[in-house]
């Protein structure tokens, strides 16, 4: 198959849909592959990391989409990008269908078939393609949220880990999932004094036996979340309700009883946002003030390490893409009900439901696709 991979033009994008590694893997496997000159740039990889991996160089995204069988994204396709896809071609990206009503109608019309990062599962119920993003996000939660306590930040002026002779930063991490257990883990690393809550006693349960040496855990009642709001430093919010938009887990009014330059690390904006005063932020302006608390609000937190976020998501997404490339789409997914999960679009059919919900459009089931 001949894999192709082109610039991301999505703003503020920097990473890129295959490492040279996972060009060197599709190689070996017999593949063909061809990168757009300068995708890896942004994320610390030369052309020549990938003509050393085996694949050619092509100058244009154009030339990409002509000659490619497969496509492999970070994003959704941009509306250019979508007008050079074509019938029979495989799209493999991240592609959040449900909110965009003009992304869904262009693949369709295009005759690809499309495959989405964040729908494929895992045997455990998990989304394998977004759980490296929430990793990094959790990870660097603490790190910005430190960043912003700084005085010269608005922020406290107090220091995650203390000194001798001064306490720690106090920690507050909402919803203890993938996020949430990252964050707690790098906060308690800084040497902070971390709790994290959760309203599933199973999650408490699971984080207690693991890491009670670590962090301490809380149920997420309203009123343990206020009490310990009220004596925060940092609070990250990282609750996820899948499909739903991001429950409102502290007011505005509620600022007022917080330690002023206190900070909130909304890592959940890019579902609405837990605090009722988040609004998304970028990373050229990531912090503003609300009440004398402020807010760090970045959507797509994982492009501030675009190199780590690349070599992550690239583990995640090389075993599915070397399989699409081996056997052809349509045998993968048959071999792999969790890849078939990714399928959102087919040959001008939509072929996942909760898109179809979101967007009053008729759905042909995946598995009616496969045995056609
Ligand atoms: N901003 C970014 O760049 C970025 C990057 C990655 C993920 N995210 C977002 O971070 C959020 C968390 O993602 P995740 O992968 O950790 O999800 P997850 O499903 O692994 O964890 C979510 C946790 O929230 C808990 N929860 C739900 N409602 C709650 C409530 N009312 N109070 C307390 N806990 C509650 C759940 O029990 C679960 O343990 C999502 O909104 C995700 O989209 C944002």
């Amino acid at each position: 198959m001949k894999i192709g991979c082109p610039t991301e033009i999505k703003p503020q994008e920097f990473r890129v849909g295959l490492t040279p590694n996972a060009a060197r893997e599709a190689v070996a496997h017999g593949h063909e592959v061809v990168v757009q000159a300068g995708a890896g740039k942004g994320a610390g990889f030369e052309d020549a990391d990938y003509v050393d991996a085996g694949a050619a160089i092509l100058d244009t995204a154009e030339d990409i989409f002509a000659t490619a069988d497969m496509i492999v994204k970070v994003k959704e396709p941009q509306a250019g990008e979508r007008k050079m896809l074509r019938e029979g071609q495989l799209l493999f990206t991240y592609l959040h269908l449900a909110p965009d009503p003009d992304q869904t109608r262009d693949l369709m019309e295009s005759g690809c078939t499309a495959i989405a990062y964040e729908t494929v599962t895992d045997r455990n119920g998990g989304l394998p393609l977004l759980a490296p993003m929430s990793e990094v996000a959790g990870r660097l939660a603490p790190q910005v949220g430190a960043w912003t306590l700084q005085k010269a930040n608005g922020g406290r002026g107090v220091l995650m880990g203390g000194v001798p002779g001064v306490g720690p930063a106090r920690v507050m991490v909402i919803g203890g999932g993938v996020v949430g257990t990252h964050a707690a883990r790098i906060a308690a690393g800084m040497g902070a004094d971390v709790t994290v809550l959760d309203r599933s006693l199973p999650r408490l349960r699971y984080l207690d036996d693991v890491f009670g040496g670590t962090f301490k855990t809380s149920y997420a009642s309203a009123g343990n979340t206020i009490d310990l709001a009220r004596e925060a430093d940092i609070v990250i919010g990282a609750v996820l309700i899948p499909g739903a938009a991001a429950p409102k887990l502290i007011s505005r009014a509620q600022l007022s009883e917080m330690k002023p330059g206190a900070a909130l690390v909304d890592v959940a904006i890019d579902q609405g946002g837990c605090f009722e005063t988040s609004k998304a932020t970028t990373h050229q302006d990531p912090v503003y003030e609300v009440d004398g608390i402020m807010h760090y609000c970045v959507a797509n937190m994982p492009g501030a390490v675009a190199r780590t976020s690349t070599i992550a998501l690239g583990n995640a997404t090389m075993p599915f893409m070397l399989n699409l490339a081996d056997k052809g789409w349509k045998q993968a997914c048959l071999d792999d009900p969790h890849l078939m999960e990714g399928l959102n679009v087919h040959a001008g059919k939509l072929t996942y439901y909760a898109v179809g919900k979101a967007l009053g459009i008729d759905v042909t089931s995946p598995q009616v696709i496969l045995r056609g």
